[in-house]
């Protein structure tokens, strides 16, 4: 894992205004604007909305959840796709313009460029094309994104040129995204994926089966994103590395397994 070119975090975190919402099928972007050093694609942020961040008759705070940058704009506003899976998620999926949203980020280590002469394949699956959003924005590579049906295929407009598949064949390609991938990949590719756990432990068996170089970025539980709760480890070839620091993105062939 190479850290050296991280981009650091300013210390603390910071309220930035929410400049704009859009719906996208299944998802939700918010817009922000931040005056924070630019992110590297693949790295994530801890979002807290400004207002009723809690839950219960209290309101008791929940803590920070982590996101990846969907995609960095000129002027520095950044984009964040949500899926409302939870009570996190469903208030962040309420924020409109004029709302505050607390940032701390840029944290951990995103995607490494492709070695000299191999072509970049980006796969995703559901909320896990955000990352992928903004590192096509630098790279420009094709994008295999699968999703569970329609309304979820609605968020492939975020990307450029995707082959998409759906589980349901309600859009594109009927089955699963790692066929497509199966299909594009080659001796020459590198893959860089983000999605569900059993589809990254099948993009990581597939490129190890084919000797083709991968970088999954991964999701663990967080509770402070910068390396102190110990919260996010995950194991590898080398033992437990904290995924917040360390990752999110990870070459697969360190990992035994994703699980
Ligand atoms: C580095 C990183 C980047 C992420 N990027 C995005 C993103 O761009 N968009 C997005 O919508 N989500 C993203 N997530 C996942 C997001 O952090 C969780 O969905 C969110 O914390 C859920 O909070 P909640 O309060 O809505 O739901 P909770 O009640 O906390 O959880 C709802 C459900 O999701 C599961 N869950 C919660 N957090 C995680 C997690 N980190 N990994 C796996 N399962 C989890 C829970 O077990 C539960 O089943 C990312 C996570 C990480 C670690
Ligand atoms: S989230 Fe606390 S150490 Fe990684």
């Amino acid at each position: 894992m190479n850290c050296a070119d991280r981009t650091l975090a300013p210390f603390g975190r910071r309220l930035c205004p929410v400049v704009a919402h859009a719906r996208h099928g299944a998802y939700d972007v918010v817009s922000v604007l931040d005056a924070g050093p630019p992110p590297q694609p693949g790295q994530f942020y801890m979002l807290t909305a400004g207002e009723r961040w809690g839950g219960g008759a209290d309101e008791r705070p929940f803590l920070p959840r982590a996101f990846s940058v969907l995609r960095r704009h000129e002027d520095g506003t950044l984009d964040f796709l949500f899926e409302d899976v939870g009570p996190g998620t469903r208030r962040l999926c309420e924020l409109r313009a004029g709302d505050g949203l607390w940032l701390l980020g840029p944290l951990g280590v995103g995607f490494r460029r492709p070695e000299h002469g191999r072509r970049p394949l980006l796969v995703g699956g559901g909320v896990g094309i955000a990352p992928l959003a903004i590192w096509q924005d630098e790279l420009g590579a094709p994008a295999l994104l699968g999703f569970r049906d329609a309304v979820h295929a609605e968020g492939a407009a975020l990307l450029r040129d995707a082959r998409v598949a759906t589980d349901d064949g309600s859009v594109g390609f009927h089955g699963l995204v790692t066929e497509l991938l199966r299909e594009e990949m080659d001796s020459g590719s590198v893959v860089y994926a983000c999605g569900p756990p059993p589809m990254l432990e099948a993009v990581r068996a597939l490129s190890s089966a084919e000797g083709v170089p991968a970088q999954l970025a991964l999701e663990s539980g967080m509770a402070c994103g910068y390396g102190a709760c110990f919260g996010c480890v995950v194991p590898t070839r080398s033992g437990y590395v904290r995924l917040c620091v360390d990752g999110p993105v990870l070459d697969a062939a360190e990992l035994e397994l994703v699980a």
